[in-house]
């Protein structure tokens, strides 16, 4: 068991970044959020004016792409080609491609590889590093010390996702909002490869009646029991 990974998986809206975020800060650990690396290449994709369906053109992309991903919980930065590429991978056009990018096995295994390789490099830190994503506990590192999965009703997903949008600027409205996150979980839980799915050893933490205080008490209570 590697004591210093502790995996957040689960679907969007759950508030899962913000609490991985949160628990990486507190731990004083790093953080890796493998979602912005699957919205860096569909960003890539798009550019590049590829149809995000078409696996070898999207591949032939994700291998050109350079991206860079920064581990600092409270300044969390993702690099597309040299350029900061935040906020564009968190925008409408990228959040709609990025099912369609991140179900081609060739891209899933050259950012598994690319993640494997930045939690080894951390995981000798004093603080460890907590690592989010849709797979992190069942493929990426499937003996991490502690896994959680994270679910809330699709309702207070969408909700979230709604409220998320507007504090961050972004036009949205709850019902095409709540059409997208259960068209992206129907995509995400899909998908041949690595699909979504608890692991069988992962802790299920359910936020649908929860604020983010209260995510971060049960996780922090997971953290101190893992042993
Ligand atoms: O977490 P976030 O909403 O940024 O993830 C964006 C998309 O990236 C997900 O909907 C999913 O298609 C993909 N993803 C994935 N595997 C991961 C993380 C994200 O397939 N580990």
């Amino acid at each position: 068991r590697l004591r210093g990974v502790v995996a957040l998986d689960g679907p969007s809206g759950t508030g899962k970044s913000t609490v991985s975020k949160k628990l990486a800060a507190a731990l004083g650990a790093t953080y890796l959020d493998t979602g912005a690396m699957y919205r860096a290449v569909t960003l890539a994709v798009l550019r590049a004016g590829i149809d995000p369906t078409e696996a070898a053109a999207v591949t032939r992309v994700a291998r050109a792409a350079e991206l860079g991903m920064g581990t600092d919980p409270l300044a969390p930065a993702v690099r597309l080609d040299g350029a900061d590429a935040e906020p564009e991978i968190r925008g409408p056009e990228v959040t709609a491609a990025v099912s369609a990018v991140s179900a081609v096995p060739e891209v899933r295994r050259l950012l598994v590889a690319m993640q494997r390789e930045l939690i080894a490099s951390a995981i000798d830190d004093p603080g460890g590093i907590v690592v989010e994503g849709r797979d992190i506990g069942t493929v990426v590192v499937p003996d991490a010390g502690l896994k959680v999965y994270l679910t809330a009703s699709s309702d207070a997903r969408a909700a979230r996702r709604t409220a998320q949008d507007a504090s961050d600027g972004r036009e949205s409205d709850l019902r095409s909002t709540h059409a997208d996150v259960q068209r992206r979980d129907a995509l995400d839980s899909g998908r041949a490869v690595a699909p979504l799915r608890q692991a069988e050893d992962a802790v299920e933490v359910d936020t649908t009646d929860l604020d983010i205080a209260g995510v971060l008490e049960q996780l922090t209570k997971l953290v101190e029991s893992r042993g």
